[in-house]
């Protein structure tokens, strides 16, 4: 049997290995905590799966529901993105409903990418924008995120001779694994950078509705001409704890909607149908769950930070996000400290260069971790530096 070679340059996913690690750990008996993966633990709102489990129950839903979802899904969609954020979509043309944004984020590539062409991804970042381009035979350009630069790409930066392969420029804000958000005079400037050098631009904003201290995270939409320019890649899963059920859109300019459209009609069938019911009830229900969930995050963020910088750790509170971007201690690699983590106080973290070089240096915590398992997990983390100092007595640590 022979692979193709791009399966076999393919390793598993992140998350794949970080679980296997943690499984070998509980199967010894020990406890572990995982701040690894961006989850909400808290569970999808009542009145949504009250809607999800009425609609389960209609026949009309046990069938192949069409790839463009059911057109009240799509004006719920449009009307949100009006409410929240003031922007204007045609339901038809410019809103494409998915099987959560990671299958949009995975499937568009093939509409843009052939051979040897060039999308041009954020690094450190989430890690399917480059992984789709490569699986679509083309290569990613990766732009560094870098704390000097509030972890925004610095576009001018870019070569001319790698603009003129360009055709994707990805972006993400509030950002994963940084924290970082961007307002919209940086929009405003990827919107006339997009139009000057001819790319697309895919903004990828699941994170938006999770935000601390008043803080409302802008749209990519937002900014002036960008229906021209792009779309912006959004998702229920973070929003109303809906990982689960498989359900996020797209939306912005209408030819790059219709290329995904063309491409997923013929790779899958939608979303089943109970869950759209559901995704619309999410996004027309009443939204206290988001405040609630948001005041919920922001008190486990506060304490993470706080037990960080007591270990000695800089890192900034996120203005949004479920992510905290931390630095590790002087004289650690990412994967060295994560590995210290999990192996002295059983607690595991992302090792920030899984996200690509300029992630090292740097561990990912989630905040998706419940109250009581949080509470454990950090003091395990508090007792870190007595474990170091026990082994290496006489070292100052602080
Ligand atoms: C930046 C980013 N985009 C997309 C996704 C995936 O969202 P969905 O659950 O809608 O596939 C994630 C999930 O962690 C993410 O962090």
């Amino acid at each position: 049997m022979k692979m193709s070679r791009r399966v076999e340059h393919l390793l598993p996913y992140l998350f794949v290995e970080i679980n296997k690690k943690i499984a070998e750990k509980k199967a010894k008996g020990e406890e572990v905590v995982s701040f690894a993966v961006g989850d909400p633990d808290i569970p999808t709102p009542t009145n949504i799966i009250d809607k999800l489990c009425q609609a389960a129950k209609d026949p009309a839903n046990h069938r192949y529901p069409e790839t463009e979802g059911l057109p009240e899904l799509r004006q719920a969609i449009a009307e949100w993105y009006k409410k929240r954020f003031g922007v204007s979509l045609d339901a038809d043309k410019e809103v494409l409903p998915l099987i959560g944004a990671k299958e949009g984020i995975a499937h568009i590539a093939l509409c843009f990418i052939d051979y040897r062409d060039i999308a041009l991804v954020p690094d450190p970042a989430y890690p399917v924008y480059s992984v789709s381009t490569m699986l679509a035979s083309g290569s990613p350009y990766y732009l560094p995120l870098t704390e000097e630069n509030n972890f925004l790409p610095d576009l001018d930066a870019i070569p001319t001779h790698v603009l003129r392969r360009a055709k994707l420029l990805w972006l993400n804000y509030p950002n994963n694994p940084t924290g970082a958000v961007a307002d919209l005079d940086f929009f405003n400037r990827v919107v006339e950078f997009a139009r000057h050098h001819d790319l697309a631009v895919c903004h990828d904003g699941p994170y938006s509705e999770v935000a601390f201290d008043g803080y409302q995270p802008v749209s990519f939409m937002q900014a002036d001409g960008a229906k021209e320019v792009g779309v912006e890649f959004h998702s229920l899963s973070k929003t109303y704890n809906m990982t689960g059920w498989r359900i996020g859109m797209v939306v912005g300019n209408a030819a790059m909607i219709d290329a995904l459209k063309r491409v997923k009609s013929n790779l899958d069938s939608g979303i089943p149908q109970a869950i759209q019911y559901a995704g619309i009830e999410a996004l027309t229900g009443s939204q206290d769950c988001i405040q609630e969930h948001n005041a919920i995050y922001q008190r486990r963020r506060d304490l993470v930070i706080e037990v960080l910088n007591n270990m000695g750790l800089k890192a900034q509170p996120p203005k949004a996000s479920l992510l905290i971007w931390a630095k590790v201690p002087e004289g650690y690699t990412s994967v060295d400290f994560a590995t210290d983590l999990l192996e002295r106080v059983g607690v595991v973290v992302t090792p920030g260069v899984s996200y690509g070089k300029h992630g090292e240096g740097y561990i990912r915590l989630s905040l998706t971790v419940p109250d009581a398992a949080l509470v454990r997990g950090l003091s395990q983390l508090a007792t870190w530096r007595d474990t170091r100092r026990r082994l290496r007595p006489g070292i100052d640590f602080t």
